[in-house]
């Protein structure tokens, strides 16, 4: 019996199995909608067997997008373009996630494709930066420090990007407070210095992520609630997996229902030690000592490996990103290679055994 081919429930959603689709930009939306690249690309891993499909980071508000080119959800038009896609991720047998994000001063940043680097300038269609403090990312703009109302803004519009998710059919949401974004630059001490009640203690650094889940919680009561964090800065002085385990206690009590356990994306200075699951030790930890469900990402491409991470209890479901590229079947093959039932769609029947 395959524990990664076995269902999950959390509140009220049951996923068919435990191999994940992580979110993954795309930079192929214009003025914000999600568009036909985004349903062909999302819908082609649900046909090709995904408990859960999450979308790439899209944006709360338009300040947040991390490009031009990201997807928005921040009022109702550009959440209805998402209708379609959630249709066709539940059509197809997979639970449909959206990763809810702000860019802090990592937004308004060229997309990889248009050739350049750093930030977009106004006159090129960018805007300016915010942030916990007026600290620039490595080669980027200097961002302007949030006062009081723009954090009740940042707060209100995650709220907000809830409400309209929930509303266009997702079941799971989850905060992006990882890879650097606006709620891991209140988090780490590298990026934030505050000398009010949201910088200085991990408890004040903690303080606008747990407002955040609290107020996706009570925006969406029935909804599964993710939280992305870095499980550490990997440089000097930054956010570490102490920090995140009480990061993952504070939000298990704020009303989220997994963590999902990356690292990294803060500082470039930032120095990583790579592998076949090299963060999955972190998502252990994390379960173990917050004593919450959890997933593990990065660099699991394998299907006997994610099977031993979740049947030796260190994990309860595996997200990849970069094999699903490679292998949008990836859970139609991870299955025939473990012997387990494989959501095979009908259509495609024809071709299961050789
Ligand atoms: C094309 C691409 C886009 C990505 N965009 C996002 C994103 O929008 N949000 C996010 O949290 N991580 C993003 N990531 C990171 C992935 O979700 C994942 O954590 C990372 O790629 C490690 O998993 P992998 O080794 O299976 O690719 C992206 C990765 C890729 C390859």
């Amino acid at each position: 019996m395959s524990r990664l081919f076995s269902s999950l429930t959390l509140r009220d959603t049951t996923f068919r199995n435990r191999l994940w689709v992580a979110p993954m930009c795309q930079y192929s939306a214009v003025d914000g909608y999600a568009a036909e690249w985004h349903h062909v690309h999302l819908a082609q891993f649900a046909s090709g067997g995904a408990g859960l499909v999450v979308t790439e980071a899209t944006a709360v508000s338009s300040e947040g997008r991390i490009s031009p080119e990201d997807t928005g959800i921040w009022d109702d038009a550009r959440a209805d373009a998402w209708r379609p896609i959630v249709d066709a991720l539940h059509r197809r047998g997979a639970v449909a996630g959206i990763q809810l994000a702000h860019a802090g001063r990592k937004a308004s940043t060229w997309s990889p494709f248009s050739g350049e680097r750093g930030t977009v300038p106004a006159d090129r269609g960018g805007w300016t930066t915010v942030a916990p403090s007026a600290v620039a990312f490595d080669g980027y703009a200097t961002p302007r420090p949030l006062d009081a109302d723009g954090i009740e803004r940042v707060v209100a519009d995650f709220a907000a990007a809830a409400r309209r998710a929930v509303d266009v059919g997702f079941d799971v949401l989850e905060v992006h407070a990882a890879h650097g974004y606006l709620l891991h630059q209140f988090l780490s001490p590298l990026s934030n210095l505050r000398d009010d009640a949201y910088g200085g203690t991990l408890e004040n650094r903690m303080r606008l992520l747990v407002r955040v889940v609290a107020a996706v919680r009570e925006a969406a009561p029935a909804a599964v609630v993710f939280v992305r964090l870095s499980a550490t800065d990997w440089a000097e002085g930054g956010w570490d997996v102490d920090d995140t385990v009480a990061a993952s206690r504070a939000v298990r009590d704020a009303g989220a229902d997994l963590i999902d356990v990356s690292s990294g994306g803060l500082v470039a200075h930032q120095r990583i030690t790579t592998g076949p699951a090299y963060q999955a030790g972190f998502a252990a930890r994390v379960r173990a000592e917050a004593d919450v469900p959890v997933n593990a990402v990065g660099m699991i491409d394998d299907a006997r490996l994610a099977e031993h991470l979740v049947a030796s209890d260190q994990v309860d479901a595996v997200m990849a990103a970069r094999e699903w590229l490679r292998d949008p079947h990836f859970a139609l093959r991870a299955a025939g290679e473990l012997g387990a039932d494989a959501p095979w769609p009908p259509q495609y029947e024809r071709a299961r055994r050789r």
